[in-house]
């Protein structure tokens, strides 16, 4: 495994506490990578409860992810006629909500915090297990006929133990069962240099190609690949029992043949990572120093990395917007920047905003016409609109 970024001592990305609260620390964040597998790995795993038991991040309500949520439905449709969804990881439910008003049925999830499988029964009507999906799960026991889908969005970087996790998806599976793991893809993201995207939470980096060396020796086998443009880039990959006999398409081999990761273009990230910080650090204490006011929009996770690499503090970053009501009056982890409502921007016209939810950019520009200061979006390079 080599080396190849280092970010320092960095705090948990989502660890959105009020003054004086107790926080959960900092730890390492240094990504090491295998050119045997082309796979990307965090140096060390923070114990999952500590990160997920109470976790402050909601689904997105954003028309982005719901125009998302569409389009992966109507792939999933179009590859199976069956209905019965489970979702590991459901976060508040909102998303099987979505597929369920589109004619999912039954749908239930899977989640490990206590808080969001509250409101997914309450808000959503959604049944969620309060529990980390494994191998050790007795599924049929919990809730009794093997799905025709299962959905497992964004969660599969999280996962520590893989081989464990596509035991658990054997353990739920039947032969016919579709699985779907979507994830951010390595390739998007180096070509994207976001490196943003990497914190505690994301413990690895996924490639086709590890994918198959992982599956080698399972009961299934990529099916096909679906590439959306959300969050910088993120891959679908359908999974099908070997015993399915269906016969993977065409698009498996297309994207393992043009799959390029190296090395060299983690390196390349982690300098971009630094120029990048220089270029911003430049910019907002230039504008502080010269009296204006500047914030930023999104306390999204990446909101964490940045503000922190760029070591900024309320003094230069006034506060940060946000929607999600868990993070509102806490601070951003590692930092004493305020999470304020989203009005906060057009009452208070900042002469800056740095969008750090650079991923819903066309979304946040077009909806805050009101806002007459300048946007400074650090993706894909520093620049000011
Ligand atoms: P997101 O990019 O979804 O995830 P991550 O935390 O993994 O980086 O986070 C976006 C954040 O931005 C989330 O906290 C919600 C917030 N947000 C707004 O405040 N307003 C908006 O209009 C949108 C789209 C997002």
């Amino acid at each position: 495994m080599i080396p190849v970024m280092d970010f320092g001592l960095q705090p948990l990305a989502n660890d959105f506490c009020k003054e004086g609260e107790e926080r959960a620390g900092y730890a390492p964040l240094k990504v090491l990578f295998c050119p045997r597998c082309t796979l990307a790995q965090l140096s060390i795993v923070v114990r999952p409860e500590i990160l997920y038991s109470r976790y402050a991040y909601f689904t997105s309500t954003s028309q982005t992810i719901q125009n998302h949520f569409d389009t992966l439905a109507q792939d999933i449709m179009a590859e199976t006629e069956g209905r019965e969804l489970f979702e590991i990881g459901c976060n508040d439910g909102r998303g099987l909500r979505h597929f369920k008003d589109l004619g999912f049925a039954p749908v239930y999830g899977m989640d490990p915090a206590q808080n969001l499988c509250e409101v997914a029964k309450t808000r959503y009507g959604i049944d969620a297990i309060c529990c980390f999906f494994s191998e050790k799960v007795q599924f049929p026991t919990l809730i009794g006929l093997k799905p025709d889908v299962v959905l497992a969005r964004h969660v599969f970087c999280h996962v520590d133990n893989w081989a464990g996790f596509v035991r658990g998806l054997e353990n739920v599976s039947r032969s016919d069962t579709l699985v779907c793991i979507e994830v951010p893809y390595a390739v998007d993201q180096l070509q994207t240099g976001s490196f943003d995207q990497c914190y505690h939470e994301h413990l690895s980096y996924l490639t086709l190609r590890a994918m198959v060396a992982l599956l080698k020796d399972s009961q299934f086998h990529l099916h096909r690949i679906i590439r959306y443009n959300i969050h910088g880039g993120v891959i679908l990959m359908m999974l099908r029992h070997n015993l399915s006999g269906i016969a993977p398409d065409a698009s498996v081999q297309e994207f393992i043949a043009k799959e390029q990761v190296t090395e060299t273009h983690w390196k390349d990230m982690d300098w971009k990572m630094r120029t990048s910080v220089t270029e911003l650090q430049r910019l907002v204490f230039g504008a502080t120093g010269c009296g204006k006011r500047v914030c930023a929009y999104g306390a999204s996770a990446k909101a964490t990395v940045l503000l922190n690499l760029c070591r900024f503090t309320k003094k230069q970053i006034a506060f940060v917007t946000d929607t999600t009501t868990t993070k509102l009056y806490r601070n951003v982890p590692g930092t004493d920047i305020p999470v304020v409502d989203e009005g906060a921007l057009i009452r208070e016209q900042p002469d800056y905003a740095l969008l750090t939810a650079w991923n819903y950019e066309k979304e946040i520009i077009t909806k805050e016409k009101w806002f007459n200061g300048k946007w400074i979006v650090p993706m894909p390079t520093v620049h000011v609109i």
